[in-house]
């Protein structure tokens, strides 16, 4: 069922959520945190905190339906909503739009290198612009209950000092921002692209670890380069939270741990053949609202990274998830070709 506004979800859901706790967090990534991709991190994971892909201030404000920049399930709870923009106004207003959807946190992207969101000052070039930054969390907060948060990159171009980090965290923090996570690399806006804007400027976490002790009031979460649970209970050590992002897309058996190792508490997922057997009723909604079976099938491609069968499970989806028509039958084909394996009661609640 699709989650209209706030009221619908409580009905929906019929229990009070949680409290938001975001030691752990999935990265928001255009593209592959839909809400396909979120429904599936659900059944490995409950208490893994999800952010959607960003979406701008203009297609909340003009696009349409808004059901397609702002539709979710209710099982994605808890659930942040990731707005790019700068308009203090705006944002504001899609603040509003966001808390009445139901979501449990607003989250600005200060991160985003891209050269179309910069022509509009949207993303990382906002690292230059402080007090716009700031001007746009106090507006979002006086527009909602919901938290505000901010996720940033450790600097920009020539910013490449712990007081240009320092003021930029300052400043939002004045305008009453409490969280930030921070990707503890600069970005370079002039002559790398996006993607290399994640890979290549070096990953500086001393940096981050700084800002926190220096900060020890504000909440500050660490992403970037973050690949095992082993490697987030280090951080943890040193900061509040950490955020993952692409070897949780990729390799998303990650996630089947995250309820033990970071909360105490048994995940969802007794191995991956129940992850995915789970998603077979959502998959079977979303198909006769018209969703194509690829476009829910493309996120599970990594479910059995490196199992026996796993290339075959991933190449049976990519040939045949695409063609017109394609059923659950093609999912349970491909399911078909990776053994059962026994099952691991220890991981399950
Ligand atoms: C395909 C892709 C899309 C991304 N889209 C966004 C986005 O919409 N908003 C954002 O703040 N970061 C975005 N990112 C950056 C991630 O949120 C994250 O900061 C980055 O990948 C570093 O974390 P990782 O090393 O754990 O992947 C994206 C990353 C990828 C790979």
């Amino acid at each position: 069922m699709a989650c209209k506004a706030n009221a619908e979800t409580r009905m929906n859901t019929g229990t009070a959520r949680p409290a938001l706790d975001r030691t752990f967090s999935v990265a928001p990534m255009m593209d592959w945190t839909t809400r396909d991709y979120r429904a599936f991190a659900r059944t490995l994971t409950r208490r893994a905190l999800l952010y959607t892909e960003m979406v701008t201030t203009g297609a909340i404000l003009h696009g349409s339906p808004r059901e397609r920049f702002l539709g979710y399930d209710a099982v994605e709870h808890p659930l942040a909503l990731q707005l790019g923009g700068s308009d203090a106004g705006e944002l504001a207003e899609c603040a509003a739009i966001a808390e009445q959807w139901g979501y449990d946190e607003v989250n600005l992207n200060v991160g985003c290198p891209s050269d179309r969101v910069q022509n509009n000052l949207i993303g990382a070039c906002l690292m230059a612009h402080p007090e716009k930054v700031a001007a746009a969390v106090s507006a979002m907060r006086e527009a909602v209950s919901i938290p505000v948060t901010v996720k940033c990159r450790i600097g920009i171009d020539d910013q490449d000092e712990d007081t240009d980090l320092a003021y930029f965290i300052e400043r939002v923090a004045d305008a009453g921002c409490e969280v930030f996570i921070v990707h503890a690399r600069k970005a370079w806006l002039e002559g790398l692209s996006p993607k290399e804007n994640r890979d290549i400027p070096p990953l500086n976490y001393p940096r981050v670890h700084r800002l926190k002790a220096s900060r020890p009031e504000l909440h500050i979460g660490i992403n970037g380069g973050i690949k095992t649970l082993s490697e987030c209970q280090a951080q943890l050590e040193h900061v509040d939270s950490v955020m993952i992002g692409r070897e949780a897309y990729q390799n998303p058996w990650l996630l089947a741990e995250v309820d033990q190792r970071l909360y105490g508490e048994p995940g969802p997922a007794a191995n991956r053949h129940a992850a995915a057997e789970a998603l077979r009723p959502y998959m079977a909604r979303r198909l006769d609202e018209g969703a194509k079976l690829n476009h829910l099938t493309r996120h599970l491609l990594g479910l059995f990274q490196g199992c026996p069968g796993g290339r075959k499970f991933r190449r049976h989806l990519s040939e045949n998830a695409h063609r017109p028509g394609a059923g659950l039958a093609v999912f349970d084909d491909a399911l078909g070709l990776v053994p059962e394996p026994a099952p691991d009661r220890s991981l399950v609640g």
